[in-house]
C-alpha cells in the first residue's frame, strides 16, 4: 500500500484512489486510538521534525499525538526563540535539522509554496501542515474522514464552505479533494472574499447564506480572520454576522438536519453561534479527534505503508 507521491504538499491532482487509501488506512488507526494501549510500534525508529513557523493548537498536537501513536521520535521547532531571529534561512534552518538524521518534516509557514520548496532542498518526506492561503491537506482530509463517517460516501454530498475563502488554505484543500471524491461543492461569502476564477474549478457560488443553506448537506463554517479586517474586506464583524453567520435561529429555518463544520479556532458569535457550534448538528470535536487517525495513516503510508495492516494490527 503506497501512495503515489512521496510528500504531501496538498491535494490538487492527488487521485480518488489515493485519497480514499488514507481514508480507509485512518479508519483502521482510529480503532487502534480506541484501544486501552493507544499505540503501535509502526514507525519506531524514525523521527520526525515539526517545523511550526505559525502559530497552530489542533494540527500541531495532532501531529505531535500521531507521531508519539506510531512510536515515532519527534522533535519540535517553533520560530520564537529559534535562530531564524538570527537571520538563518528557511532552508538553513531546514538542512540543519535534517543533518541531525530526521526522517519526515512536518511543516507549517506563512509562505505559500514552503512545503514545496523544502521537498526539493531535503531528503527527508515533506507533509504539508498549512502554507500560507495554499493549502492544508490533512485539515481536508479529516474533515472528509468525518463526513464519511456521517454520510458513509462523499459522492453527490453538497458542501457549502462559508467564509473567506479567498485567504483560506483549508477551503483550497477542500476543494480539491472533495471534487475529486465525487461531491458537489459550493462557496458562500462577501463577493471581496472569493476568487474569480473558483467557478473554473465546478464551484456553485452562492452570494446568499439562505439559497446556499437550502441545498446544503454541510456548512463547512471558516474562521473569519480578525487580522485582515484592517484590509477592510467587508464593512464590520457585526454585519458579517448579520450577512452570513450561522445561527441557531436561520438553521431552524431550515427546518432539517445540515452538519455543521469549523476548522477551529472559531470566533463565537461572528461566523457561528455557540449553540450552533455546541449544538446536535455539531461534528467540530469529531472533526478534531479525527485528526490524530488521518495524521498516523499519512505517517504510514508516506513510510511506505509497508507494515501488515491485518487485524489493524499496524506492526503489532
Ligand atoms: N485547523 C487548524 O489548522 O487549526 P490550528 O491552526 O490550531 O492548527
Amino acid at each position: 500500500m503506497q501512495l503515489k507521491s512521496r510528500h504531501l504538499l496538498g491535494l490538487e491532482g492527488v487521485c480518488q484512489e489515493d485519497i480514499t487509501l488514507i481514508l480507509d488506512t485512518a479508519e483502521s488507526f482510529k480503532k487502534v486510538l480506541d484501544r486501552p494501549i493507544p499505540k503501535v510500534p509502526t514507525l519506531r525508529g524514525k523521527t520526525v521534525a515539526n517545523l511550526f513557523f505559525e502559530p497552530s493548537t489542533r494540527t500541531r498536537f495532532s501531529f505531535e499525538l500521531a507521531e508519539k501513536r506510531l512510536s515515532a521520535d519527534s522533535v519540535n521547532f517553533s520560530k520564537v526563540g529559534s535562530s531564524v531571529a538570527k537571520g538563518e534561512t528557511l532552508k538553513d534552518t531546514a538542512r540543519n535539522i535534517e543533518a541531525m538524521k530526521i526522517n519526515f518534516v512536518v511543516m507549517r509557514h506563512s509562505a505559500p509554496g514552503a512545503p514545496h520548496f523544502l521537498s526539493q532542498c531535503l531528503d527527508s518526506v515533506v507533509i504539508n501542515a498549512g502554507d500560507g492561503a495554499h493549502e492544508h491537506p490533512t485539515q481536508a482530509l479529516l474533515d472528509m474522514m468525518t463526513l464519511r463517517n456521517c454520510f458513509q460516501s462523499l459522492k453527490g454530498l453538497k458542501v457549502v464552505i462559508v467564509g473567506d475563502i479567498e485567504h483560506s488554505r483549508v477551503a483550497r484543500s477542500n476543494i480539491y479533494g472533495l471534487l475529486t471524491m465525487g461531491a458537489n461543492v459550493g462557496v458562500c461569502g462577501p463577493a471581496t472574499l472569493i476568487p474569480r476564477e473558483i467557478k473554473a474549478l465546478g464551484v456553485t457560488v452562492y452570494p446568499g447564506i439562505e439559497e446556499a443553506m437550502k441545498e446544503a448537506d454541510v456548512l463547512n463554517v471558516l474562521r473569519i480572520q480578525l487580522e485582515r479586517q484592517k484590509e477592510a474586506l467587508f464593512p464590520s464583524l457585526r454585519e458579517y454576522r448579520n450577512l452570513f453567520g450561522i445561527t441557531r435561529e436561520r438553521l431552524d429555518r431550515v427546518n432539517r438536519r445540515i452538519t455543521i463544520m469549523h476548522p477551529g479556532p472559531i470566533n463565537r458569535g461572528v461566523e457561528l453561534d455557540s449553540d450552533v457550534a455546541d449544538g446536535d448538528y455539531s461534528v467540530i470535536l469529531s472533526q478534531v479527534t479525527n485528526g490524530v487517525a488521518v495524521r498516523m495513516a499519512v505517517l504510514y503510508l508516506l513510510d511506505g505503508g509497508r507494515q501488515k495492516l491485518e487485524g489493524d494490527d499496524h506492526g503489532n
